[in-house]
């Protein structure tokens, strides 16, 4: 459904954000992409709809190739990007109107369509209030109705619970699985979340410095880690901490430092 090959992405000033990532997201998942902060997840979400170029590789969709800038796939794709402004002098409601019409739903739909996305995220009460007034739980709510407005088969979610309290961190995890048994979209989400991972996602990939690290169906990878960490019962966060935390002022480099520094050792 989503393949990435050899994707890459060296920024104007040299640095390598994404290096050679390959993917295979397949229909009906929820694909968990995971990573420290800086680790690549927003620019090789940004490649993978098209919005940057990549430096190097090449992305389909449904077996359609992802160019820069061009919407040959926008109609099958939803986004709900890292940080998005909204239009606070719109209320709910006119937002919806206006991306149902930008994203081409038939015209005789739209205000149907307006109405049922309202109910999914759970703001069909408040549609008529303008979204300055809104909380930040509410904007998302409305920014993952405008991301499913037109129908799309695949919706792209950068940090959608970020900033979100306990209960409105649950409710929209609640949304995007409903969407997903019941919609059948595909979700490609990222979160530093990795409890809701764990919880929402059947498959997941882990990078750190734009490198793929470990790839996989979440309950198979559980059961290889066992083994590795020697856990019987390894959670997504003991996996995700194994791969990604650096040695420093561990103890190899307390080691390491004092062969060249008699004396000294640095741990943060
Ligand atoms: N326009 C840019 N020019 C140069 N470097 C950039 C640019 N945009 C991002 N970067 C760098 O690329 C790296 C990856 O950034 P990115 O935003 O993709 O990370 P991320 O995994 O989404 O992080 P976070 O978890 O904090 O959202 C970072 O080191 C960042 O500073
Ligand atoms: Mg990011």
């Amino acid at each position: 459904m989503i393949k990435a090959t050899n994707l890459t992405k060296q920024y104007d000033n040299g640095f390598v954000a994404v290096d050679s990532l390959n993917l295979q997201v397949n229909k009906g998942d929820i694909y968990g992409f995971l990573g420290p902060n800086g680790a690549g997840k927003t620019t090789t979400i940004r490649m993978l709809n098209g919005l940057i170029e990549p430096s190097d590789g090449s992305v389909t969709i449904e077996g359609k190739e992802v160019k820069y800038e061009n919407a040959s796939v926008s109609k099958l794709i939803g986004v709900l990007p890292e940080s998005h402004g909204y239009y606070n002098w719109m209320t709910g409601r006119e937002y919806l109107k206006l991306f149902a019409e930008l994203y081409g739903v038939d015209k005789k739909r739209v205000k149907s369509r307006v109405e049922e996305v309202l109910e999914w995220v759970g703001m069909a009460g408040k549609a008529d209030i303008l979204i300055g007034q809104y909380s930040r739980g509410m904007k998302q709510r409305i920014g993952i109705a405008k991301t499913i407005v037109h129908e799309p088969s695949i919706i792209f979610l950068d940090e959608p619970t970020l900033g979100l309290d306990p209960q409105g961190q649950k409710d929209i995890q609640s949304i995007i699985t409903r969407l997903n048994q019941e919609q059948n979209v595909t979700v490609f989400i990222t979160s530093h979340l990795l409890k809701e991972i764990s919880e929402i996602c059947n498959r997941i990939a882990i990078v750190k410095q734009g490198k793929l690290l470990e790839e996989g169906y979440l309950d198979e990878l559980i059961k290889g880690y066992r083994l590795v960490l020697k856990n019987e019962n390894p959670t997504l966060e003991d996996i995700f901490f194994s791969l990604t935390t650096d040695e420093v002022g561990g103890v190899s480099d307390v080691q390491s430092n004092k062969k060249g520094n008699k004396g000294t050792c640095i741990i943060p």
